[in-house]
């Protein structure tokens, strides 16, 4: 039998390994974010949060799943304790940046939801994905899963707002509410794709024009 003392040096532990795998998961982003302003003088990434989840709602959501509240049922049976939310600018770049997350050698994907193609009945939108980073200790190496949620910064404003009025209505938000945040989510899908027509102009018109790019500007060579 473990001392109290002895459960609470169990379990944060067990939650440090989960921040040690959002930092390496934000250190992979910021890279790309900037390698990607660098190459292609586009930042694909607004902003990016994180969040370790709360003890009382690992021990919610176990109980919810019927399992004992343990360190081996958490690690199991608990996709989301380490979570991160990247906001993007565009839908193509959602893609982008799972593509390159995938292709990447230490990291695993272990499920993709993609409620973009397939938005949820209420309207939701992002691209979920369970990752799995290996997180180097001093005498072991752990694998630990990532909820990663991407999506962009319309969506990230639908889904804030939706997230509010679920918890103010107790969960049973009246039905005229459910209509009005469906159709303002039908208002984000186009407020989405316009703006990805103004980018794909705004990108010939540069080519059309020659606008010099970053790269040419910033060419090192000039200080040679
Ligand atoms: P849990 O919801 O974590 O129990 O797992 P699940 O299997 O239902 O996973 P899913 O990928 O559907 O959702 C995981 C997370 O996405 C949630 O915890 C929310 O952060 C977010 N999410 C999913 N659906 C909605 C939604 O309808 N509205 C909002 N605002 N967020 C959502
Ligand atoms: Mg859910």
């Amino acid at each position: 039998m473990q001392t109290m003392q002895e459960r609470i040096t169990e379990w944060t532990n067990f939650l440090f390994i989960y921040k040690f795998a959002l930092d390496e998961i934000d250190t992979k982003l910021t890279i790309l974010n900037e390698e990607f302003q660098f190459v292609h003088q586009h930042n694909p990434i607004e902003h990016i949060k994180s969040r370790i989840k709360s003890p009382e709602s690992i021990k919610q959501k176990l109980e919810r799943k019927g399992l004992q509240v343990t360190v081996e049922n958490a690690h199991e049976h608990i996709h989301d304790i380490a979570g991160v939310r990247v906001m993007c600018s565009f839908v193509s770049d959602i893609y982008k940046i799972y593509e390159i997350l995938r292709k990447q050698d230490d990291i695993r994907v272990l499920q993709v939801k993609d409620y973009i193609q397939s938005p949820k009945p209420n309207g939701y939108q992002s691209l979920h994905l369970i990752a799995q980073v290996p997180v180097f200790l001093s005498d072991r190496t752990e694998h630990v899963k990532v909820e990663i949620q991407i999506r962009t910064v319309a969506m990230d404003f639908w889904a804030s707002l939706e997230h509010k009025i679920y918890y103010k209505f107790d969960k049973t938000v009246p039905a005229h509410l459910t209509d009005q945040l469906k159709e303002a989510a039908e208002t984000v899908k186009y407020l989405d794709e316009k703006m990805k027509r103004i980018k794909d102009e705004m990108e010939q018109f540069k080519q059309d024009e020659g606008i010099p790019g970053r790269e040419e500007i910033q060419s090192p060579l000039l200080l040679i």
